[in-house]
């Protein structure tokens, strides 16, 4: 009997220090009116935690959208390029804040397409019988790796972290066909370089962040459409099938593009990227999440879903969405304040790089 994996729960966490554009426009040369009309983006959050806590949350939702307990889980994926350590990862934190102690824990890189690496190899994982139920986390603190004086890239991101759960059935559901990539000639066209210190928080020197939009831009629409005519052709599905579009949210323009190439509507299109700009691997699961909250996502729909990231990875995928749209447990849980503005976290690393980069121009 052929095993699927179906999407069972969801789950979200966004910290709640918000920045807006006006904020930015306080410190850096740049406008409301600019990064909206370019990028779609109006505001974004700040984290004052690292990506385990938020990806631990998110996991609790998704876990209490499934009905299920920790224990239950035999794998926990976190996707994520802004880890709290290298060594541990932070799928162990994850995995030991959750109580979860059955499950093997690993984290996965692919920038902002980890995501549905994450969900392409974790349905592999459950179609053979290696294992049952997984946890797919992408999240993510951007926020402490941008380089605040830099505003061609630092308007652009922001943190927040997602979660799904996927179960063995034997109902044709969950993801269908996917295909993930990369186009490595393109690899230096966002980095950061880092060594083996990765922090700007309590860190005074400077740490280059390489960032190419126009190619990024470029390449990125060569490898979605070519990732999305694959996932079609493995199907036979055609656009017509298509409930809704789910994608990486990075601009809103290149939403709009798929959009069109999917042939799917606005109203069917999930964008959020105003609410919380591109939080890297965790915007998939935070638009599935709110997909379904908002009843953009019915019983039964199929739903096509497109991402790029640094690599460059690419991938694309068709989802078939189970029966159920209600969580079983609430799924609500947040992050609570800590009294601190984004700004109040933000002026103070701005502060450091932008003296790191005057001393170095005056050496
Ligand atoms: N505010 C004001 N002006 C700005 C800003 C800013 N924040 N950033 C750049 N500019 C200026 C530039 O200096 C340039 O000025 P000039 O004409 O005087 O030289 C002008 O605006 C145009 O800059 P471009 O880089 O050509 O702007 P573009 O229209 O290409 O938009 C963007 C830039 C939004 C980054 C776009 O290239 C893009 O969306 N790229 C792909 C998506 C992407 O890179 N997302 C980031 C995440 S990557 C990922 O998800 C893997």
């Amino acid at each position: 009997m052929k095993i699927y994996a179906e999407i069972t729960g969801w789950g979200k966490c966004l910290p709640p220090a918000i920045m807006t554009n006006d904020d930015l426009a306080t410190f850096l040369d740049t406008s409301d009116e600019w990064i909206r009309t370019r990028t779609g983006i109006e505001e974004r959050r700040v984290s004052y935690v690292g990506t385990s806590k938020l990806a631990t949350v998110a996991a609790r939702n998704a876990l209490a959208a499934a009905g299920l307990d920790a224990n239950d889980l035999d794998l926990i994926i976190v996707g994520t390029c802004t880890p709290d350590e290298i060594i541990p990862n932070v799928a162990s934190a994850v995995q030991r804040d959750l109580g979860a102690k059955y499950a093997a824990a690993f984290d996965l890189n692919a920038a902002c397409s980890s995501f549905l690496y994450g969900m392409h190899y974790a349905t592999q994982a459950i179609r053979t019988g290696a294992h049952k139920k997984v946890l797919i986390i992408g999240a993510e603190r951007l926020t402490r790796i941008l380089d605040w004086t830099k505003r061609e890239s630092a308007v652009l991101f922001g943190d927040g972290a997602g979660a799904m759960v996927l179960e063995a059935t034997t109902e044709e559901c969950g993801l269908l066909a996917s295909h993930v990539t990369c186009d490595a000639d393109a690899r230096d066209v966002l980095a950061l370089e880092f060594g083996m210190s990765f922090d700007r928080f309590g860190f005074d020197g400077i740490m280059p962040f390489n960032f190419v939009g126009q190619e990024i831009f470029k390449r990125a629409v060569k490898g979605m459409n070519m990732a999305v005519e694959k996932v079609f052709a493995e199907t036979g599905l055609t656009t017509d099938d298509i409930d809704s579009l789910i994608p990486h949210q990075a601009n809103k323009r290149l939403i709009d593009y798929l959009a069109k190439m999917c042939n799917v509507p606005e109203e069917k299109t999930v964008i959020n990227i105003q609410k919380y700009g591109n939080t890297s691997s965790a915007t998939l699961p935070i638009a599935f999440c709110e997909a379904v909250e908002q009843g953009i996502v019915k019983p039964g729909d199929t739903i096509v879903s497109a991402v790029f990231g640094g690599g460059l990875t690419c991938g694309a995928g068709i989802i078939k969405w189970g029966q159920r749209v209600t969580p079983i447990r609430d799924n609500n849980e947040t992050l609570p304040s800590n009294g601190q503005t984004a700004l109040d976290l933000i002026l103070p690393v701005y502060e450091g790089t932008r003296k790191a980069w005057e001393k170095r121009e005056h050496e």
